[in-house]
């Protein structure tokens, strides 16, 4: 039970999230129906997985909030269709970081499991990802669990410029970067209970 104090540190923490949520729409909507969906199916699996109610809202709140710092990602960077070149490429890998830090600014006191979603879920199980290079358990879990998502909502998801994949090509390509990229216990969860 929250008190007064602290439901209103939280209201007001919301709505400063909603604030920038609208800016990344208005930046790039393609980006910011990405982080709804990714909520909608991070509610779908925190009932996989057995996460309490609080839990749950987490990885919902750091789903949504994932791409927050594409916000500092230039425009013409964020919605370029054709491929980036390694400037471009290098200022895109930011958004983690800047996403973590702008969370940090909103939020008084900023959840240590969306902080650590935001920040890390672009990390890789084989430590080939970023911003820190983590690997396997060392990748805080709720930022596995986002990985997963993230990339089975980019794939099948259709683009100004593409058409998404089936769910079943999306669902090889998963299991082909099991445990490369995905945590492989994960993976073989999102697949048996959320497709
Ligand atoms: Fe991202």
């Amino acid at each position: 039970m929250l008190t007064a104090k602290e439901e209103k540190h939280k209201q007001s923490s919301a709505t400063q999230a909603s604030v920038y949520m609208e800016k990344l729409q208005r930046k790039s909507s393609c980006t910011f129906k990405h982080c709804t969906r990714l909520a909608q199916l991070a509610d779908t699996f925190a009932a996989a997985l057995g996460l309490s109610a609080k839990e749950r809202d987490q990885l919902i709140q750091g789903c949504y909030l994932h791409d927050i710092g594409k916000l500092s990602t230039p425009s013409s960077v964020l919605n370029k269709e054709q491929a980036l070149s390694d400037q471009e490429w290098n200022s895109m890998k930011k958004h983690p970081v800047q996403g973590a830090r702008l969370a940090m600014s909103f939020y008084e006191e900023i959840d240590n499991r969306v902080l650590e979603t935001i920040l890390f879920h672009h990390e890789r199980w084989d430590g080939q990802g970023y911003p820190n290079g983590l690997s396997g358990e060392n990748i805080p879990y709720f930022a596995r669990i986002c990985a997963v998502l993230d990339a089975y909502d980019s794939m099948v998801s259709d683009r100004c410029y593409r058409k998404g994949l089936s769910s079943s090509h999306a669902i090889d390509e998963l299991m082909r970067n099991s445990g490369t990229q995905f945590d492989p216990i994960l993976v073989r969860c999102f697949i048996k209970s959320c497709i």
